[in-house]
């Protein structure tokens, strides 16, 4: 076993590191362990996660069950290509999701599963199938996309595309790529109206409406109604626009149900799922489309196939992964998880709403939010949750937890209470 590596560590300065001004920021701490809902350091001290590794480790670090997958199929088969190649694995998977996914036994099914290496892969494909389906059927000239201010989508070229232009990560990008529709999230009856006139009128060029289904999450874990949802859903409908729903953060429960499109009773013609598809194991991401999407690339016509394929596509190693997790969501009481969750983040964040300087609390399934009202030392704060001994990584104007559904009652107090205390601090600090 290699020792932990010392907090000064010399071979940091070959790693760079994500969103990180490398010349500025901090060194990372340095994780030698995860079990359950904790996170263990290399001086020894264990963190409560807030935030589940990127929203992924649904049931907790380390669950044995999807250990256990993993280790058999690593003896199995850890690899092998998947173009003419299949395996059990991915087999399963792609089943087992075709009858979870919205819509599952209905004409409407998103029962066509393309397999991928991560959300923002996922995102490129769904863009790319949507282009393409339309390219099959004789629209070439439909080939651009509306999405929302605070939309995040992924850090690939496409995905960049379709985020929030000026607010969200890429405005530095701004030219440099594919420039899409980017509009307010109508909430109002005049909103919706725009929306229906831009979708009518843009019917020789719009592919498609790409939205993550009642949270925009990286861009600010913005909520929106189920109602809103049905109407942006219907009104593609009728203007047969294709719908792509990202539930990259939303799906597998994190929402309150196991996917958010289940609030608003839609089903979109594309979605794209990954994140909590392994149960934070391993990467892996998929795309879904409907059967009207799907056969629009059926032909005698070797170019109309879809031309994906990413080398890594439908990993058996992330796929058992995947199923293992699937099993967790079947046998285990997840949901009623998250609802205890909602409750404990509701009643327990309510203190942050009278501190001064804190614009909003908002709370949604397993998504606690608190909102500052101008976003300051936010270093400052990442560094005083660490001391507290939890991990909540603010950005932009929010302190936001998104823990494993498995937290514990106790971890759960510790680390609303470290909301609490360290917002109550930074509010006198900030003055
Ligand atoms: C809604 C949504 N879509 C796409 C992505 C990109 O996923 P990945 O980081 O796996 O590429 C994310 C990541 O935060 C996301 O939240």
């Amino acid at each position: 076993m290699t020792a932990p590596a010392p907090p000064t560590d010399p071979r940091l300065k070959f790693l760079w590191r994500p969103y990180t001004q490398m010349q500025t920021e901090s060194a990372p701490l340095t994780a030698v362990e995860t079990c359950g809902a904790q996170i263990k350091l290399s001086d020894g001290r264990w963190l409560i996660d807030g935030i589940s590794s990127w929203w992924t480790a649904c049931h907790g670090y380390n669950h044995e069950h999807i250990i256990e997958a993993m280790q058999k199929q690593l003896d199995d088969m850890p690899h092998v290509m998947f173009g003419g190649l299949t395996h059990e694995p991915a087999l399963q998977l792609a089943y087992r999701l075709s009858t979870i996914l919205p819509g599952a036994r209905t004409p409407d099914a998103l029962s066509h599963v393309f397999f991928s290496d991560s959300g923002s892969v996922a995102v490129e494909i769904a863009l790319k199938m949507a282009v393409q389906y339309w390219r099959n059927k004789g629209v070439p000239g439909r080939k651009r996309f509306v999405a929302f201010q605070h939309a995040y989508h992924g850090d690939t070229t496409g995905a960049m595309s379709v985020c929030d232009p000026d607010e969200g990560m890429h405005a530095l990008f701004k030219g440099a790529i594919p420039e899409q529709i980017i509009i307010e999230l109508p909430r109002t009856a005049d909103q919706m109206a725009a929306f229906e006139q831009l979708l009518m009128g843009g019917q020789n060029e719009i592919a498609g409406v790409i939205l993550e289904p009642l949270v925009q999450a990286a861009g600010g874990m913005k909520f929106h109604s189920p109602e809103i949802l049905t109407a942006l859903r219907e009104a593609c409908r009728r203007h047969d626009t294709l719908f792509i729903a990202d539930e990259i953060a939303t799906g597998f429960g994190r929402t309150g149900t196991l996917f958010a499109c289940e609030q608003a009773d839609i089903v979109p013609d594309i979605m794209c799922i990954g994140k909590a598809l392994t149960g934070g194991a391993i990467g892996m991401a998929a795309t879904a489309a409907n059967e009207n999407v799907f056969s629009a690339f059926l032909s005698d016509n070797e170019k109309a196939a879809f031309m994906h394929g990413p080398t890594y596509m439908a990993n058996p190693l992330a796929a058992a992964a995947a199923n293992a997790s699937l099993d967790l969501f079947e046998d285990g009481d997840r949901l009623e998880q998250v609802e205890r969750i909602e409750d404990a983040l509701r009643d327990q964040l309510e203190p942050c709403r009278t501190i001064p300087g804190i614009k909003d609390v908002r709370v949604m399934g397993a998504i606690g939010v608190v909102q500052m009202a101008q976003p300051r030392d936010i270093d400052w704060l990442r560094q005083r949750f660490s001391e507290e001994n939890v991990w909540i990584r603010p950005f932009g104007d929010i302190v936001y937890l998104m823990p494993s559904f498995i937290i514990g009652a106790d971890e759960m107090t510790a680390l609303t209470g470290a909301v609490v205390n360290v917002m109550n601090e930074w509010s006198k600090r900030t003055g």
